[in-house]
């Protein structure tokens, strides 16, 4: 761990911040560039269950990726990365999946990125819903520390259905989500978790900051919100409603958001809120036949393509994928492209059209394109709403 946190400014993590971190990232699963006793590069992978359209994958949550300013360029991360991909296909883990710090790193190595996120500032006094939205359940304010058992399951109901999301274990609630160690704060408010029940069962929840400032007696403080998860529309609005209307918070603001999400049509104006975007988790495919296999499709169809793959050889070929199955095949292929092109297709955050626009999948026969987009169609945008 020291050396991603010598990126942060800080030293070598001590025996209680190592521990708590191999509660979430079992010691084996991390990897080290050692010299004279000392790690100059680290690199781990958190054993996730990642929701993809239509189930469940295995999938190495790619973590904590540094070399030391002493160390850098001269092939650390490529040897600690390929000790990693190759454990994870070794181990029957079909996919790899990361945040990256900068966009220029990991598409060498067959990661492609998968989706967009977006962030949000909000004035708090344009927060207006378009039209008028009846009081739905009531929110109570509920101890982090003891929350895990209100918010885990309406947690799952929703990660379960929506690509880019990971299970998460009780001990990552703990260590992770509900934990508010002063080191975490920064200059922001102690961790707030609001509980929304309808008809007495929790539907809907957020964690959130309130940042109170005042300036010439006015408030002008903003609720930053770090997660607010709602089973339905009708929960997910409410608790949203809930978070842009708490007094004295002159703003609202948010990242880590689906591109798809529900305050683009709720307000009267969507413009207000900032909506921008970023690029957010980038996807590697290890195994393809079990990465694709584990995905679901349009029904009646089936698309051959062609991959290429550098890093990890044994993908490379034709496939022929759809809902009657995944194969390989020596049919001749209708598309051409690198595992990343896959990668970026997988979670349903990119289209091929949008692949082919930026020259990153060929069309080898005519329609091909739109008969992919057809057979890998999902509905809803993916999302994850943390950086692991
Ligand atoms: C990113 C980082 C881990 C790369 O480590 P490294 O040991 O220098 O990387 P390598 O020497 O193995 O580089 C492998 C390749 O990636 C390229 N590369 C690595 N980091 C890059 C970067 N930040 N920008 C552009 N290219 C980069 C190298 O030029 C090299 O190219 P090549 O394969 O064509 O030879 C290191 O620079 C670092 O710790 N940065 C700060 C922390 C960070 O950003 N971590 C990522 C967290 S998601």
């Amino acid at each position: 761990m020291a050396p991603i946190r010598h990126y942060f400014g800080r030293s070598a993590p001590n025996a209680d911040q190592a521990e708590r971190f191999t509660r979430v990232l079992p010691a084996e699963r991390m990897y080290a560039a050692w010299e004279g006793g000392r790690a100059v590069g680290g690199l781990g992978a958190f054993p996730f269950q990642l929701t993809i359209p239509g189930g469940r994958v295995p999938a190495a949550g790619v973590t904590i990726a540094a070399v030391l300013p002493t160390h850098r360029r001269r092939g650390v991360l490529r040897s600690m990365m390929r000790a990693l991909l190759d454990a994870c296909h070794a181990r029957g883990e079909p996919v790899a999946y990361l945040w990256a710090t900068e966009d220029t790193i990991y598409g060498r190595f067959g990661f492609g990125l998968a989706s967009f996120t977006a962030e949000i500032d909000l004035p708090r006094e344009r927060s207006a819903f378009q039209a008028i939205f009846a009081s739905w359940g009531h929110v109570q304010l509920v101890p982090p520390a003891t929350a895990e058992q209100l918010v885990a399951p309406i947690y799952e109901r929703v990660a379960i259905k929506t690509p880019g999301m990971f299970a998460r274990s009780s001990t990552w609630w703990q260590v992770r989500t509900l934990d508010d160690p002063e080191w975490r704060r920064g200059s922001s408010g102690d961790l707030q978790c609001a509980v929304l029940q309808h008809d007495r069962r929790p539907t809907a929840y957020a964690l959130y900051r309130m940042n109170s400032s005042v300036e010439r007696r006015l408030q002008t403080g903003s609720v930053a919100v770090i997660e607010a998860v709602g089973e339905s529309p009708e929960a997910a609005c409410a608790i949203w409603r809930y978070l842009l209307d708490i007094d004295w918070m002159a703003r609202v603001k948010a990242g880590l958001l689906p591109l798809d999400h529900p305050l683009l049509l709720l307000l009267a104006e969507p413009r207000r809120l900032g909506f921008s975007l970023r690029d957010g988790v980038w996807v590697r495919l290890l195994d393809i036949k079990t990465a694709l296999s584990a995905r679901s499709y349009q029904p009646d169809g089936s698309v051959v393509i062609e991959v290429t793959d550098e890093f990890c050889p044994w993908n490379a070929g034709c496939w022929r994928v759809g809902s009657p199955g995944v194969e390989r095949t020596g049919e001749a292929p209708a598309l051409r492209c690198d595992a990343s092109g896959l990668g970026s297709v997988y979670l349903g955050g990119f289209t091929w059209m949008q692949l082919a626009r930026a020259l990153r999948v060929q069309e080898l026969i005519p329609g091909a394109i739109a008969r992919a987009d057809i057979v890998f169609h999902v509905t809803g945008a993916p999302w994850c709403p943390e950086i692991f």
